[in-house]
């Protein structure tokens, strides 16, 4: 501590002193003081003192191209001289046109409206409030309950937290939640042989005795990122399309984490060739520049609110920085990147590497149970035993001395749990990543050294 530059210093002292920051216990951070970053480039930060950080988890998954992107920092700043926000109600504007038109080039065919917001957890309301107002309009007034999967997250505002089934964030509000309909997720770690007979069964009965009074079903196609990064078959996800279609249930697709190419295609319903009904973006449809979400929904849904005033069928939802101008330039810019320069092609590439190198280094340590990946998200699964795949127990905190010893070595490289994960911009390089490798790999031996040596 004593080592850290005058600047470096103040900062901390101030933050310490007035700021609370996000999913954290302050007390922690009396212990481990937050790290004062003042600049990025590429995959790299810098800090107040000096040091230099490789950010393997893309700043929450949203930094999709590197930090300080030079064409999306020029984008915005053009932006910031031409118009920087307008009210959105009665106004268009052609940065917003821009990127519809390049949205409407790249989401599943189908999806043809696009209401826009300023963050995952708002979009993820506004597509609950939408199917809810939906089927209240198109007669369906029975239909008020939503299904959505076990170890489901959605975000945090109370809305998404009612169609979260992690107890970690939600256990505290339960009463201020709505009820919904929990199905039981494909575990493709812990109980593989569940899979397709009991996981295909489980979901066909909830729709049998719950359809008729479901609104819609939300789901993370394929990977459950805050769960645990777990990875589900695309199988899975085509039955329940195929299930809520049967039924008369929306169809809800939460890509906030894995849309614009996170599980190596476009979006992850891509791979089951489904176009949901509903699909909320966000993230990295900015590269981590700047906050906006966008919800997409077909002619068909559009249409059940499309009608004279008189009848209140409008969907009366708004938020202020709907189809900010800077959000917009910085996400046409993104999705032009990623077509001019197939990011998604070679990171898929990337992809086959890294898993090849993660499995041959990390194969000799005997607590790592799995590695898993889909696209260039991969995740490595500690336990305490690879012949029973019990976790270590929470109170060693196993993964959480990881995370900070691997940031001490110059790596932010976060954890759920004991799960480790790099969920890195597309286009890193193989170099930076063999450098991720050896750093996990020399602090998960060190602290498991240390939890034998206790
Ligand atoms: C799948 C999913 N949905 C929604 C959210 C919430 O997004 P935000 O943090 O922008 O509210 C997240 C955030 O991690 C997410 O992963």
């Amino acid at each position: 501590m004593t080592s850290l530059s005058k600047e470096a210093r103040e900062l901390i002292d101030f933050d310490l002193k007035h700021i609370w920051h996000p999913a954290a216990q302050m007390k922690d951070y009396e212990t481990f003081e937050p790290v004062p970053v003042v600049r990025g480039d590429g995959c790299y930060l810098y800090t107040a003192d000096g040091r230099k950080i490789l950010d393997i988890v893309s700043s929450w998954w949203c930094n999709l191209l590197g930090h300080c992107n030079t064409e999306i920092s020029d984008a915005i700043s053009k932006q910031a001289h031409t118009l920087e926000h307008v009210i959105f109600a009665n106004i268009t504007h052609p940065y917003a046109i821009e990127l519809t038109k390049e949205l409407l080039s790249v989401v599943p065919k189908g999806l043809v409206r696009f209401n826009y917001a300023d963050n995952g957890s708002s979009a993820v309301e506004m597509a609950l409030k939408m199917a809810f107002q939906y089927q209240m309009q198109i007669g369906n007034t029975n239909r008020t309950k939503f299904a959505c999967l076990s170890e489901g997250y959605h975000g945090e505002t109370i809305g998404a937290l009612s169609v979260g089934s992690m107890d970690l964030y939600s256990l505290m509000y339960k009463p201020m939640m709505m009820e919904n309909i929990h199905i039981e997720a494909p575990d493709m770690f812990r109980h593989k042989e569940d899979y397709p007979e009991k996981c295909l069964e489980n979901a066909k009965k909830v729709f049998k005795e719950h359809g008729h009074e479901l609104c819609a079903l939300i789901v993370e196609p394929l990977l459950q990122g805050a769960g645990g990064m777990r990875i589900y078959p695309k199988e899975y996800l085509k039955a329940l399309y195929d299930l809520c279609q049967e039924y008369g249930v929306l169809f809800i697709a939460d890509e906030i984490a894995t849309g614009f190419g996170r599980t190596g295609k476009w979006f992850a319903c891509d791979h089951a060739g489904i176009t949901p009904d509903i699909m909320c973006l966000s993230k990295a449809i900015t590269g981590g520049y700047m906050p906006m979400s966008v919800v997409c929904t077909t002619e068909r849904v559009y249409q059940a609110f499309y009608d004279d005033y008189s009848k209140n069928k409008a969907f009366v939802h708004s938020h202020t920085y709907a189809g900010n101008p800077l959000a917009c330039a910085a996400a046409v810019t993104v999705i032009r990147i990623l077509k001019r320069d197939k990011i998604i092609d070679k990171a898929n590439e990337t992809a086959l590497w890294l898993t090849d190198e993660l499995t041959k280094k990390f194969s000799d340590i005997e607590n790592v149970g799995e590695i898993r990946h889909i696209g260039l998200i991969h995740a490595i699964e500690l336990v305490k035993d690879k012949s029973t795949l019990n976790p270590f127990p929470s109170s060693e905190r196993l993964g959480y001395r990881i995370y900070q010893d691997a940031l001490k070595e110059g790596l932010l490289l976060r954890c759920i749990g004991d799960i480790l994960y790099f969920n890195p911009p597309l286009n890193i390089s193989r170099e930076d990543l063999s450098k991720a490798i050896d750093i996990t790999y020399k602090v998960i031996k060190r602290n498991l050294e240390q939890i034998e040596t206790k």
